[in-house]
């Protein structure tokens, strides 16, 4: 096979790598992808209806604090000014999400100043002994947040993220649940934010356009594996139990459902993420996706909508977000063991080391795989794992 390098999955992690190795070092590149199109969960398409462009695979926000990659992404997008806004509905009301000084004044139903607030929250918190260690996720959120707060904005939300009950969830699935004491309910705290100005496929098509890349579709790595591995160097960034034929155990993974409809009005929600904090509704949000680009022209008599259902992930459903129970982390080390022992494939990307990973984290960690192992790997003969 007349290339340098292999990557399996076209996604950020897959298309950074690819991109970088074909630009700098100036390998030829092939990227296998099973899917029918690029970019991995990041792909959006335009719905045909209304042209309204929507998030196939969940509702993708950009975010960083860290430079180089927001410079990186910059060469192959420009970014819009968006800010991203959460709310969430409970018991037929609607409140500004993170907990913020004007979730509590709105929940309690009057004027709070920041430290009346912090008091109250402090005081409700200590139904929970301080020393005493939570036994489950219940007392957790309880000894964060007091229990009003939890049972409003959290019981039914991860109820039903998780179809558990709180209390049977451990305790260490949250380590914090921060509550801000000001107005300030801005989504994230990064330096940059924002949406690429034409959408994330073209700009994940951007990073692919070089004469030195070759990215075949609908192409199965595990189909062709026998003819690669040990000829040519390989990034793998599929599942990680998946590549040892699950020899250790299945990794256990959340997953999620979306129904997309059109709807005859224009505007549904009037904001893209709308959360569901009632435990009888069954999904757990609703995006809009017309409010991501509202410098663009929509119609204004359709609109489109896609609620979010989550459960246990089987084999064969998408792999979304690392359940990370104890067993999980048992095996995900004997896995590590095994890729290290791996010669001539490099494991990367979510997947690949069963990790949840915003994109620019993807990002960020390609580029420093190019840095440290596969620029040492080409120039100066490095052994890769
Ligand atoms: P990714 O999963 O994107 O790509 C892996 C690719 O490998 C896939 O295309 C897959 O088909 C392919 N593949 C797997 N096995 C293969 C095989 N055997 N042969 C060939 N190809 C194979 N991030 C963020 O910054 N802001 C956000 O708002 C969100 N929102 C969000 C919502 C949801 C629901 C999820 C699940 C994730 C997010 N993310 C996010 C995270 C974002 O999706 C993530 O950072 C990137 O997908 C990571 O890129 P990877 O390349 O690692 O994996």
């Amino acid at each position: 096979m007349n290339v340098d390098l292999v990557v399996v999955g076209s996604g950020f992690f897959g298309l950074t790598v690819a991109e970088r190795c074909a630009t700098e070092l100036g390998s030829r590149v092939l990227v296998l992808e099973r899917r029918d199109h690029i970019g991995g969960n990041a792909y959006t398409e335009n719905e045909p209806e209304t042209g309204i462009e929507i998030h196939r695979y969940g509702a993708h926000l950009f975010h960083t604090s860290n430079e180089q990659v927001w410079e990186y992404a910059n060469r192959f997008t420009r970014f819009t000014g968006y800010r991203h806004h959460v709310y969430t509905t409970f018991k037929g009301r609607v409140y500004p999400l993170p907990i913020n000084l004007g979730t509590i004044c709105e929940y309690f139903g009057r004027a709070f100043t920041p430290d009346e607030a912090r008091a109250l929250i402090a005081e409700q918190a200590a139904e929970i002994p301080a020393g005493r260690e939570p036994r489950d996720l219940e007392e957790k959120a309880v000894s964060l947040i007091g229990r009003p707060l939890y049972e409003a904005f959290i019981r039914g939300y991860t109820a039903k993220q998780w179809q558990t009950d709180p209390r049977d969830l451990p305790a260490e699935i949250i380590t914090r649940l921060p509550v801000r004491y000001t107005f300030d309910n801005r989504y994230f705290n990064d330096v940059h934010e924002g949406l690429p100005v034409d959408g994330y496929t073209a700009w994940l098509e951007r990073m692919a356009d070089h004469p030195n890349i070759e990215v075949r579709l609908d192409t199965d790595f595990f189909d062709m594996r026998d003819g690669l591995v040990g000829r040519v160097p390989v990034v793998y960034t599929g599942p990680l139990d998946r590549y040892f034929d699950f020899a250790e155990g299945e990794l256990g993974w959340r997953t999620l459902d979306f129904e997309t409809e059109v709807v005859p009005t224009g505007d549904f929600q009037g904001t893209p993420v709308m959360n569901y904090a009632d435990e009888d509704v069954p999904y757990t949000r609703v995006h809009e996706f017309r409010h991501f680009h509202p410098e663009r022209h929509y119609p204004d008599d359709r609109t489109v909508i896609m609620r979010e259902f989550s459960r246990a992930a089987d084999r064969g459903d998408e792999p979304y977000y690392p359940i990370n129970t104890a067993r999980d982390r048992e095996r995900l080390l004997r896995y590590r063991e095994m890729a290290r022992r791996e010669d001539g494939v490099l494991f990367g990307g979510r997947l690949g080391t069963y990790q949840y990973l915003d994109m620019h984290m993807a990002i960020a960690s390609a580029l420093s795989a190019v840095a440290n192992r596969l620029r040492p790997h080409f120039e100066q003969g490095e052994r890769l794992t």
